[in-house]
């Protein structure tokens, strides 16, 4: 049998710094939070910030050879331009302790979460939010080239925009289509910006290229009549949600590899036939990510699923997810898509932003009344798979 997985493909989970770290103050959602927005506040989340090297020991275990993270730009730079050199050493620590284990690190430098002092300002909509994300940037990644070759700048720009700007769900709670777009845009901004500088940093280091990208969110918009109004919505939908961003930051070259974040589509009209849902009503439809995957080719570079999962009480229904997703990879691969890795979203249970701990994403269940870790069944499983589709 052909094997279609090569030997480098990166087998992963993925976590974000404010989910899971816990203690973060210095941010937006955690003023959100003492606000009473959400349902429950982030706290101490997973307690991760000092049990990350627990938590490397069970992706090792099993068997991973890759974990996507983040770091919290608020613990860095609590205040305008003062960084904090000890901050910046915990996640020094935390990488090195990772590459340790055999795991590549993939670094996400901003996954939704602002400093206090910018989002006064305005956060994304500040005209020069840009160039602090790039100061930032600049700042961190001279300590984390030694141990990172793969970067993602920004996770979910197109999510970040229309939860905060349009659903009005998210901090800063608007209702604005133009400052939505205007975000989005200083956010592709940010990313060319963060982009070249990182790899300056690593060609003035005589250190090999890394691969930098980010994490797009990618939802499948798709006709299921003959309606002409239902074929424009959807076209409308996936131009501006998830490929006009993407159009742009390939044609800047300013991306080494399409990072793609996969959960779920939506059908215009809706289907008849029901589709199984996740915990938070999400319709599972293993397909929609092949179809994607399949048109991401035109951009002739390589893929890498940076999330995709399930949340859910029933871990059966985490096993099946996740071998019908991979399956879907490996049918865009056997069609020519050039996909290099997977990362199940996520490594931990952890702090579902304004839905709070109660969606249960986890290979690994945190009991957040003594933070000890339970390994999934669903995580062996994934484990057993990786080892089969891993060349020997
Ligand atoms: C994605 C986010 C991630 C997590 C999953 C469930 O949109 O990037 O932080 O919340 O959804």
């Amino acid at each position: 049998m052909i094997n279609e997985f090569p030997k480098d493909f990166l087998w992963g989970a993925a976590v974000s710094a404010y989910q899971t770290e816990g203690g973060n103050t210095h941010c937006d959602w955690h003023e959100w939070e003492g606000k009473g927005h959400g349902k429950e506040p982030s706290g101490q989340a997973c307690r991760h910030y000092e049990l990350y090297e627990k938590d490397w020991d069970l992706a090792a275990d099993l068997k991973l050879n890759s974990v996507r993270l983040s770091v919290e730009w608020s613990r860095i730079e609590p205040q305008e331009g003062q960084f904090d050199q000890k901050e910046i050493e915990h996640y020094v620590d935390v990488v090195r302790s990772l590459k340790k284990r055999g795991i590549e690190p993939l670094l996400t430098l901003h996954h939704f979460t602002n400093p206090l002092w910018l989002s006064k300002r305005g956060g994304w909509l500040h005209p020069r939010a840009p160039a602090y994300f790039r100061r930032f940037t600049e700042k961190i990644v001279p300590f984390l080239s030694p141990y990172v070759r793969y970067w993602a700048t920004i996770n979910e720009p197109n999510v970040y925009a229309y939860c905060g700007y349009v659903e009005c769900k998210w901090p800063p709670q608007e209702r604005s289509w133009i400052k939505a777009v205007m975000v989005q845009d200083n956010f592709m901004r940010g990313h060319v910006e963060a982009y070249r500088a990182i790899k300056k940093i690593y060609s003035v280091n005589k250190l090999p290229s890394p691969m930098v990208s980010l994490a797009q969110h990618l939802r499948g918009f798709l006709v299921s009549g003959s309606n002409p109004v239902h074929r424009l919505r959807a076209r409308f939908n996936d131009y501006f949600f998830n490929f006009r961003f993407l159009d742009t930051v390939t044609q800047l070259k300013t991306m080494d590899y399409i990072g793609v974040n996969y959960y779920t589509c939506e059908f215009f009209p809706p289907l008849k036939k029901e589709l199984p849902l996740n915990n938070l009503g999400w319709q599972i439809y293993p397909e929609g990510l092949f179809l994607l995957l399949l048109r991401l080719k035109r951009y002739k570079l390589p893929v890498m699923v940076l999330e995709n999962g399930i949340c859910t009480d029933d871990d059966k229904k985490r096993q099946e997810f996740i071998r019908e997703h991979i399956s879907s990879v490996k049918q865009a691969m056997l069609r020519g898509v050039n996909v290099t890795g997977y990362f199940y979203w996520s490594l931990i249970d952890n702090f579902e932003w304004e839905q709070g701990f109660g969606p249960r994403f986890g290979l690994i269940e945190v009991d957040y009344s003594t933070y000890q870790r339970r390994v999934r069944e669903s995580a062996l499983k994934y484990s057993e798979e990786i080892c089969r589709n891993r060349p020997s």
